[in-house]
């Protein structure tokens, strides 16, 4: 399963509602929710009352992605607002383990995002007790970044772990995917692409989504 996750990051805030119905008229799979708090990361984005307020608007899978620190605090709001997917940092989670758990326990499914900078064996211990691995390719704070190629090797390793220990797994890439980049990513082994500036700074969402369908086959 290969899916498109526009991040609407990219998107015109004062218009999120058509923007989210645009994408998905022209052909998105998920919805990518930036979170962040201005201490994880050098920028503030949207907390859980915007995104029960999205809930109403589509019936697309909300992938959250909380890029903030003590994503414990936060879980049962964002569970109660309509997150299908939770993705927490490796790097903000003292018990990773637990607040996995917990994101279960509240029923969406639980995802472990890992900086560029971070090794992939963090989340080895624990692979089989999460549902999706996101490997950032930018260092997370703003959408519109460029990619950073030295991610390909990691992504192909992440991969191959999955495969061999925890194949449920889905593997999620974030950060400067393009068009032009998508076909090394998706070589690389990625399922979800997400994508923020390609999608909502292209003219067309419908064009863009088709061309990146076609890459995926
Ligand atoms: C980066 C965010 C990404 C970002 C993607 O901190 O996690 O989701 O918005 O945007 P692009 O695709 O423009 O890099
Ligand atoms: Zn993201």
């Amino acid at each position: 399963m290969k899916l498109i996750a526009p991040s609407i990051l990219s998107a015109d805030f004062s218009r999120l509602g058509e923007e989210i119905a645009a994408v998905e008229a022209a052909g998105a799979d998920w919805i990518h929710i930036d979170v962040m708090d201005g201490h994880f990361v050098p920028n503030i984005t949207i907390g859980p009352a915007v995104v029960k307020s999205l809930r109403k608007l589509t019936r697309l899978p909300f992938d959250v992605h909380l890029m903030v620190k003590h994503p414990e605090q936060f879980l049962d709001a964002f569970a109660e607002a309509g997150s299908d997917v939770i993705t927490v940092h490796v790097e903000t989670a003292d018990h990773l383990h637990r607040t996995v758990t917990r994101i279960r326990e509240l029923g969406p499914k639980a995802g472990v995002s890992l900086n560029p900078g971070t090794p992939l064996t963090l989340i080895e211990p624990i692979l089989a007790d999460i549902d999706l691995l996101l490997i950032m390719t930018v260092n997370p704070g703003f959408s519109g970044q460029q990619f950073i190629r030295t991610m390909l090797p990691k992504i192909r390793q992440a991969r191959e772990c999955i495969d061999r220990q925890a194949p449920a797994v889905l593997l999620e890439v974030d950060g400067g995917v393009t068009l032009t980049n998508m076909p090394s990513i998706l070589e690389a082994g990625a399922d979800v692409l997400v994508a923020g500036a390609a999608v909502f700074s292209s003219g067309d969402y419908r064009a863009t989504i088709s061309k990146m369908k076609a890459l995926i086959g």
